[in-house]
């Protein structure tokens, strides 16, 4: 059965695509927040995953306003990267993982989450840049499933709905007859508003007990709303709830517990405080 190794939580901003591609991960304004990769490339050099699922939100690339599904699972043989309006350069396609893909849409739609499958998929930022800053040199080493949740549109998915989601997933992954290991990556958050008259508004407190809650009692943000979470961390800070998918998907089989292998957190880049979180599943 494949191995599902750990998570990684991490902040998505379009900025960070331009860095890189300036060079600029040793900046005074930039070095806060590159620094924090070092020790979880370390990790990953160590463990060595082969396929990555990746929970995140599109911010109107493959999905727009008009048609946007609550959660969409890839299933595509690769995914190419494109530029939903930032000005950023693209990245090569990443290779899909079909087999994973399907095990998790079989298993999603038997626990009765109503999915939308897309047997092709434009990913952007938020799916792409998590995966060059955990492996900046040569071609990407693994393979990737995307799902999408909603944090774009209301109405968004409950804490504790995602939660569940991510849970299968978690489900599905350990039940995958293969013997590769598995990776989680959660992008999005943590507090950040674009727009309106709130723009700007970050949430240190809120922010760092939720990164420890999903150490010591994972399912802690579920208490909240969906509204409440919009209140305290902001119309685009509801974005952490693929940290909480990301979590949950860790939470099964016989041994749940985690071990911290690294985390950093930086306020700001550009609008966002930056978080970022390693975990290891103890087997
Ligand atoms: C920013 C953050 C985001 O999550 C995003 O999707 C776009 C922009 C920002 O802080 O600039
Ligand atoms: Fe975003």
């Amino acid at each position: 059965m494949a191995q599902l190794i750990g998570c990684i939580g991490t902040s998505h901003i379009p900025a960070i695509g331009g860095a890189i591609h300036k060079g600029l991960q040793q900046d005074p304004y930039w070095k806060p927040f590159f620094g924090g990769f070092p020790p979880i490339r370390e990790w990953l050099g160590r463990v060595k995953p082969d396929v990555v699922v990746m929970f995140y939100n599109d911010h109107g690339l493959n999905f727009f306003l008009d048609k946007m599904p609550t959660f969409a699972v890839g299933a595509a043989p690769q995914y190419n990267n494109a530029d939903e309006g930032w000005g950023i350069p693209t990245l090569p396609p990443f290779k899909g993982e079909l087999d994973l893909s399907w095990q998790i849409i079989n298993t999603l739609v038997e626990k009765e989450f109503d999915i939308v499958t897309c047997q092709e998929m434009l990913v952007d930022h938020a799916c792409t840049l998590p995966l060059k800053l955990l492996w900046p040199e040569g071609d990407c080493p693994v393979t990737v499933v995307p799902i999408c949740i909603n944090t774009v549109q209301f109405p968004l998915p409950k804490a504790s709905r995602v939660y569940a989601m991510g849970r299968a997933v978690g489900e599905a992954i350990a039940a995958w007859d293969s013997d590769k290991k598995v990776a989680v990556i959660g992008s999005g958050g943590l507090s950040h508003q674009l727009d309106g008259e709130r723009a700007g508004h970050i949430n240190k407190e809120f922010d760092l007990q939720f990164m420890e809650s999903l150490q010591s009692n994972p399912e802690w943000a579920t208490q909240f709303s969906i509204h409440e979470l919009v209140e305290k961390t902001g119309t685009q800070g509801v974005e952490l709830l693929m940290w909480l998918a990301m979590r949950a998907a860790l939470t099964t089989g016989p041994a749940s517990g985690v071990r911290k292998v690294h985390s950093n957190y930086h306020i700001p880049i550009s609008n966002t405080a930056t978080g970022l979180l390693a975990l290891e599943k103890i087997v």
